[in-house]
């Protein structure tokens, strides 16, 4: 079985957690259609018990992503019993280059989870419905947080949060109901700086347990998400990207402000955030900014003024990125099953 899923960039910031893998507050994103990984998932019972999972990754065997694997897979016992009994191959591919700077963790987690959910329909029986995309999206989330929204198309929210119905801090929902404007809304990812990052996303979210602006900072998120939920309704851009700007600075100031404190924008992030300002300030284009836990600039605008946007892009904050990359990613339909 094969399933390809996407990423997904955070209109509002999960930032903070509680075991296990429980947000401090609530999240939503914009799933998005370019920036995918691509996994298969093949098994056979089980004959060696030191023969479980081998994991090859564009087609080599990666150490590192294999030890997460099997810590994650360790997570899932309890959901999936069949685990232990088959033994696993299981073959990934990003459509993008793995030291980009693009986190690869919710497409890559929400793949697999989906493969294995898959797996169990045909094991035990059942359907591709609500439930097994409900079950889908917990998985993810313990593989990795933000992964669990990926499951869904275009937007999807994860967190317990009163301006969303049925949401939990469990699995993510998708939301629907939001204005046509936001259902194909572009994403061009700019990569700024490809190295590593020096503190990872799992460093970053346990700072936040000794971080003083904490406690304000949840508030704001659950005020945030009342007022991003309303102009994602009503398709109030201002309103959206003015939101989704403070978000994004938030997170980068929550970092500047944790101890020991860092900073993981490049100077080049902050040459592109003026930038676009300035071109919004100029046009009246509503062309806004977002960061994800890394200095590379995601660049949200409305597909009618695509053109525009593109333009500015290639002129202005092309010669910021590194190596010239960036990766014109839009809102899509979420992850796709491949095979059967
Ligand atoms: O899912 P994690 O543990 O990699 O954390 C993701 C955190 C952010 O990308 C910064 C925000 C988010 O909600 O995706």
């Amino acid at each position: 079985m094969a399933w390809s899923s996407p990423s997904n960039i955070a209109l509002i910031k999960y930032w903070g957690k509680k075991p296990t893998q429980i947000p401090c507050n609530a999240s939503i994103s914009f799933t998005l259609t370019e920036a995918k990984t691509t996994t298969q998932l093949h098994f056979a019972p089980r004959k060696d018990q030191n023969e479980w999972i081998n994991f090859l990754f564009e087609g080599k065997e990666s150490p590192s992503f294999s030890s997460r694997i099997y810590k994650t897979f360790e997570s899932w016992d309890r959901f999936l019993p069949f685990l232990h009994q088959f033994s696993f191959r299981i073959e990934s591919e990003n459509s993008f280059p793995h030291s980009s700077g693009i986190a690869s963790s919710a497409s890559s987690m929400s793949a697999l989870a989906l493969c294995l959910c898959e797996m169990e329909i045909q094991l035990i029986g059942g359907i591709r419905d609500e439930n097994f995309y409900r079950k889908a999206s917990f998985l993810s989330r313990l593989g990795s947080g933000s992964a669990c929204r990926s499951i869904y198309q275009q937007v999807a929210a994860w967190g317990r949060s009163d301006a969303i119905a049925h949401s939990h801090d469990e699995y993510a929902i998708p939301i629907e109901g939001i204005d046509p404007v936001f259902h194909n809304f572009c994403d061009t990812i700019v990569i700024v700086n490809g190295t590593q990052k020096a503190v990872s996303s799992t460093k970053g979210h346990e700072l936040m347990n000794s971080n003083p602006f904490a406690p304000i900072r949840y508030q704001l998120a659950e005020s945030n998400m009342e007022k991003i939920m309303a102009a994602l309704r009503s398709g109030d851009l201002d309103t959206f990207g003015q939101i989704v700007e403070d978000e994004a600075l938030q997170l980068h100031a929550l970092m500047m402000c944790s101890s020991p404190s860092y900073i993981l924008m490049h100077p080049n992030t902050l040459q592109c955030i003026n930038e676009i300002r300035t071109f919004r300030a100029d046009t009246k284009i509503p062309i806004y900014f977002t960061l994800d836990a890394g200095p590379n600039v995601h660049i949200l605008y409305p597909q009618d003024k695509q053109t525009q946007c593109v333009k500015f892009i290639h002129e202005m904050i092309m010669p910021l990125s590194e190596d010239n990359y960036a990766i014109y990613d839009r809102v899509g339909m979420g992850p796709q099953n491949l095979k059967g």
